[in-house]
């Protein structure tokens, strides 16, 4: 691909800021899960290909959930196999989505080696996602969990609806902080917020943060998810980076959303969230041009423009349309 002429942005570090962020890409889940067509396997594969080409080093890559529920990424079990080359080069981990223990005893039968489990802050969204109550779910997982750390499986467990959900409103920080802390508590390795509408705004990521390091969760195992619907993302990320958050999710191109939340947007643009750390001199070891590249072919297959402000302004003058 050519790229149109770009001045690179002047690193200007901020010593507040954390020196290197680790990126936890999730484009291939969380966003071809909401893909209207589904996406034949092959080129999920190359897709995850190519963002390891690019320097990710965790690449969410597919769910072991109903595929009733997510038909989007019902082919786990032929996915997986395809992405053999990454997983035993060692240095890049393919996280996978996993609800209970029937989609842990699918991820385990094909080598995975990092897991998640998927939790909700809110009744709704745990009944709408996962046909639970939220201390149903958190009982499904703690076999999962259990499980997986007996077989030194990482496990990351991600909470969503941690700013505000589209049924029940604003979200109480304490609510949020009980299941969070019943996650860790269950033995997750790392926790994820999930704005998963992105209503999120700074002020709060941070009061969140500040509740949630107060009541004895490790800034280390907090990492942040938002998604962009009202163009907040950015401005969060550095909110929870200032904080001393180290570990960012993001999508490629800015694909995603959620099947079970319609409101929900895409993910927080890798590409947007690499230009400022870039700015920032903030090492993530992703090299943007070919980032940017592998999202323009990916909206060529997906016969759509990427959302990135980045992606669009990086991108061949057909791609901008
Ligand atoms: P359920 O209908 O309550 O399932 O769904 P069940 O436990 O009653 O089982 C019913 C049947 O499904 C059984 O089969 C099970 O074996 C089978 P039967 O005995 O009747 O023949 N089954 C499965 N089959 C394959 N794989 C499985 C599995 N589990 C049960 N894993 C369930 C409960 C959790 C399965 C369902 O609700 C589900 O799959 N939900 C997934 C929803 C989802 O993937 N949502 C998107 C991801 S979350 C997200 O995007 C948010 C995030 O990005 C963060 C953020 O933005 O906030 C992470
Ligand atoms: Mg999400």
């Amino acid at each position: 691909m050519t790229t149109t002429p770009r001045a690179l942005p002047m690193k200007v570090a901020d010593p507040a800021l954390p020196a290197r962020i680790r990126i936890h890409e999730v484009g291939a889940r969380d966003g071809l899960q909401n893909e209207k067509g589904v996406v034949p396997t092959e080129v999920k594969a190359e897709f995850i290909h190519r963002l390891a080409a690019a320097g990710l080093t965790t690449i969410e890559a597919t769910s072991f959930v109903h595929p009733k529920w997510v038909p989007q990424l019902a082919d786990a079990e032929q996915l997986f196999p395809l992405l053999e080359p990454i997983a035993s080069r060692g240095d890049v981990a393919l996280p996978v989505l996993v609800p209970n223990e029937r989609g842990l005893d699918r991820a385990l039968a094909l080598g995975a080696r990092s897991i998640a489990v998927f939790g909700s802050a809110t009744e709704t969204f745990a009944a709408r996602n996962l046909n639970r109550t939220v201390d149903e779910s958190l009982a499904m997982f703690a076999p999962v969990v259990a499980r997986a750390k007996a077989d030194r499986v990482h496990v990351r467990g991600y909470l969503s609806m941690c700013f505000g959900d589209p049924w029940e409103g604003a979200v109480p920080v304490e609510q949020v902080v009980r299941v969070a802390k019943a996650l860790m508590d269950l033995g997750c390795d790392e926790l994820s917020l999930g704005d998963t509408v992105g209503v999120a705004t700074p002020g709060h990521v941070t009061a969140l943060l500040r509740a949630l390091t107060g009541a004895g969760v490790p800034v280390s195992s907090v990492g942040v998810h938002f998604h962009d619907t009202y163009g907040q993302a950015l401005s969060n990320t550095l909110a929870a980076l200032r904080y001393g958050v180290t570990t960012v999710d993001a999508s490629a191109g800015g694909l995603g959303g959620c099947p079970y939340a319609k409101s929900a947007t895409g993910n927080l643009a890798t590409e947007d969230l690499v230009w400022m750390l870039d700015g920032l001199g903030i090492e993530t070891g992703v090299d943007l041009d070919e980032l940017t590249a592998t999202s323009v072919w990916l909206a060529e297959q997906l016969g759509r423009p990427s959302p990135s402000r980045t992606v669009r302004a990086l991108s061949p003058v057909s791609h901008k349309e």
